[in-house]
């Protein structure tokens, strides 16, 4: 199992779903976290029973990952509490889905906004300092909808499609300060994200998944515990699909 002693990180979205088990996981493997989501009520709470059940320091605030200023507060809170950021994992994200024809400016650009510019608002706010100490772990959460396309998901499969180029472009950019940048593309997991989708979709992902059952958050948060880790320190731009064979590159 990954080792995370000693080691500081930062999680978007960690109130709930993905991001709630990523930080668990990652406070399990020893590191303390500062987790962020636009829910303060909840990934306050969220904290708390992690940081009970770990023994680890985790602390959760308000972040909008859309938003510069805050993105750039939310890294500067990190700094100001733990000392240090060695981890950061850019899970905020949402959906807004419709047909093309239906789809509006707004679902348009949120989606992009929290999904693509989010990932680089925290990421541009941590760079400088991860450079200078040569040292840095960055995974984002991409999806399968970024590799394959979705139907009535052309706002977030571009946004997702995007964060592998920004994944791949960051990499290579920053390799040379010993900071690896890759993104785990998650299939059909169960998560609040999901449970609302309409019955006959979540049967069809199912025929298309060959190990035949639905992701777990903890399926995901493994596999970003392995690529933060020391294990995976020659492993950089890549893109690791966790997603029951659904999408095989
Ligand atoms: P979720 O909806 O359960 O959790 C997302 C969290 O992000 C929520 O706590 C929400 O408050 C927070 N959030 C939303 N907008 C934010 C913002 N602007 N700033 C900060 N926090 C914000 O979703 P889930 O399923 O846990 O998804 C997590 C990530 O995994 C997302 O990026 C999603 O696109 C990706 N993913 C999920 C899949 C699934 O099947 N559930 C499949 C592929 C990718």
């Amino acid at each position: 199992m990954a080792d995370l002693s000693n080691k500081i990180a930062v999680v978007t979205g960690g109130a709930r779903g993905i991001g709630r088990a990523i930080v668990e996981t990652l406070a399990q493997r020893g590191a303390d976290v500062l987790a962020g989501d636009l829910n303060e009520d909840q990934v306050k709470a969220t904290a708390a029973e992690i940081a009970a059940a770990t023994g680890r320091r985790v602390v959760g605030c308000r972040v909008n990952v859309a938003d510069s200023t805050s993105a750039k507060e939310f890294i500067e809170r990190a700094f100001a509490e733990f000392g240090r950021v060695d981890i950061l994992v850019n899970n905020a994200g949402i959906t807004r889905d419709n047909l093309i024809v239906r789809l509006n400016d707004e679902d348009w650009d949120l989606v992009l906004d929290v999904n693509l510019k989010g990932a680089f608002n925290c990421c541009r706010a941590v760079a400088r300092a991860m450079m200078k100490q040569r040292y840095g772990r960055i995974v984002n959460i991409s999806s399968v909808a970024g590799i394959a396309g979705n139907a009535g998901q052309t706002n977030y499969a571009s946004s997702k499609a995007g964060l592998i180029g920004f994944t791949k472009s960051l990499a290579k950019e920053l390799g040379s300060r010993n900071i690896t940048v890759n993104a785990v593309a998650p299939g059909f997991v169960t998560t609040v994200l999901t449970d609302v989708l309409p019955q006959e979709l979540k049967e069809m992902a199912l025929k298309m998944t060959p190990l035949g059952r639905f992701g777990k958050p903890e399926d995901i948060a493994r596999a970003v515990a392995f690529l933060v880790s020391d294990d995976a320190e020659f492993i950089t731009g890549q893109i690791l699909s966790v997603d029951g064979g659904m999408v095989m590159q």
